[in-house]
């Protein structure tokens, strides 16, 4: 049986949508923290079983029967203790394979914590013993909009000095890790990054809002202090400034531009673009 995690989030229940056009509905099982929410999962023929990574008995439960965990990655508290538990619990399930939602810029030393995160549940996925993989999702452009804030209303993108950025849809890479990990021989270990053809940074994407909102909107670039001063004006916790801070320092190292072409061999079509991602935004 596959068993996806956090399918009632984002990425994973686009997962699951995906992957019952490839493997039989009844193949496929969840272990979501509430089930309630994964009735329309229930309705088309998924088994929906509780499961918290905090709470490793739960996930006994929730893995019961599984040969592939595909184990969705969480961001808060203790997220390597909790894909810790994860990657436990699918060995002790049996599972014969474990997918995970990494992330193309992953580094033990990388200055934005999520990626030292990744990197410290690969060294667990090498060692556990299981023939995993590590999904090395491009950049969701999904953050590039949530990094914008207000900035397409005020017509001024006020962030840190950035570097290229692989901005890649968050429903392609959810699709094409459906598409791996329905391939019993897709290859072992991590995968090339999954990314669109282009980088572009915030100036390019002030272009991008411009063209299509048809009115400016220009790339300002205040010094870290100030933007700081301006973030504690509005009451942005200081844990979240100094992770965005670090988000744009492993830009400007580059961390986050690769082009490779494996997302689109896999979709067997052009990713989505930042442009046609960002009108299908603003056209609601
Ligand atoms: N590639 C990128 O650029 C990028 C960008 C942002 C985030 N990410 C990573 O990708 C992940 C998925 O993104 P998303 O947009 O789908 O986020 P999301 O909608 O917040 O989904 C996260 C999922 O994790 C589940 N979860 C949280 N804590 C859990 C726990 N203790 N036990 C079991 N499940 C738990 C959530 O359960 P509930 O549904 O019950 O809340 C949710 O379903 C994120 O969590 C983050 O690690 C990647």
């Amino acid at each position: 049986m596959y068993i996806v995690t956090g399918a009632t989030g984002h990425t994973g229940s686009q997962i699951v949508k995906k992957l019952i056009t490839l493997v039989p509905a009844s193949k496929v099982g969840v272990s979501v923290r509430d089930p309630q929410k994964a009735r329309d999962l229930e309705a088309a023929g998924v088994r929906v079983r509780r499961g918290d990574f905090a709470e490793p008995d739960s996930l006994r439960h929730a893995f019961e029967g599984a040969t592939q965990v595909l184990i969705v990655s969480t961001n808060g508290g203790d997220a390597e203790g909790q894909h810790r538990n994860a990657i436990e619990a699918a060995r002790a399930a049996g599972a014969q394979r474990i997918l995970y939602t990494s992330h193309m810029g992953v580094r033990a030393t990388s200055p934005y914590l999520p990626m030292r995160f990744h990197a410290a549940t690969e060294e667990l996925l090498s060692g556990c013993g299981v023939r995993w993989i590590s999904l090395r999702n491009g950049f969701y452009s999904e953050s590039a909009l949530f990094a914008l804030g207000e900035a397409l209303t005020t017509g001024v993108i006020e962030l840190p000095a950035d570097g290229k950025v692989n901005w890649t849809a968050r429903a392609d890479l959810a699709e094409a890790n459906a598409i791996i990990l329905a391939d019993e021989q897709y290859p072992v270990g991590p995968t090339a990054p999954l990314t669109s053809p282009e980088v572009l940074d915030f100036s390019d994407i002030a272009k991008i809002a411009s063209d299509l909102l048809g009115r400016p909107v220009t790339r300002s670039v205040p010094s870290d202090a100030e933007l700081r001063t301006k973030m504690g004006a509005r009451r942005i916790p200081d844990a979240y400034v100094d992770i965005l801070f670090g988000m744009f320092e492993a830009t400007r190292d580059g961390n986050f531009a690769a082009i490779d072409p494996t997302l689109t061999q896999l979709l067997g079509r052009p990713p989505t673009t930042m442009r046609s991602f960002l009108a299908q935004t603003l056209k609601g």
